[in-house]
């Protein structure tokens, strides 16, 4: 397993738009496989490539507690946006802070796969939020940025309201 280093805000890293991504070769397919247990271990439900250095649009999720659900999207587009969830979100670059942000319920999302084939996805909930957040990060924005509120070092730790609840 090899992971890599995650980079945190502060970092010009963070803010800057990131390239489509020309080849699907095995230098993808390492970054890829990197990626995902980058996030694994870290806890995450998703990582972009800029928050390991890579200034490529190249993004994994997987919301699933057993890692069942990994996705791989590249150079991912959302096509189409349905209704909002409020709730609460974190970052692996932005350690030991959370906030509230609203995002779709739904979104329709097209992307290339690891081989370049055109692929769509409709994500809902938790998986939605989370690809909205990575998808974000592509063009340098982090949940800090659009967030309602920032939770409490209190409210970290404890229960709030939250859609679904
Ligand atoms: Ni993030």
């Amino acid at each position: 397993m090899a992971t890599r280093k995650i980079v945190t805000i502060g970092d010009e890293t963070l803010r800057k738009v990131c390239r489509k991504q020309e080849k699907f070769d095995l230098r993808l397919a390492v970054l890829l496989k990197d990626m995902a247990d980058t996030m694994y271990r870290a806890e995450g439900v998703g990582l972009a490539a800029p928050q390991v250095g890579i200034l490529r649009r190249v993004v994994v999720v997987d919301v699933t507690e057993d890692h069942s659900g990994l996705r791989e999207m590249i150079n991912p587009e959302i096509l189409e946006r349905e209704g909002t969830q409020t709730g609460r979100e974190g970052c692996l670059s932005v350690p030991d802070r959370q906030g509230v942000v609203t995002r779709p319920r739904k979104v329709r999302v097209r992307y290339q796969d690891r081989k370049g084939r055109v692929q769509e996805l409709v994500a809902e909930n938790l998986e939605a939020r989370a690809i909205c957040h990575e998808l974000d990060h592509l063009d340098g924005v982090l949940y800090v940025d659009v967030m309602d509120r920032e939770l409490s070092e209190e409210e970290i730790h404890s229960r709030i309201p939250e859609d679904g609840d």
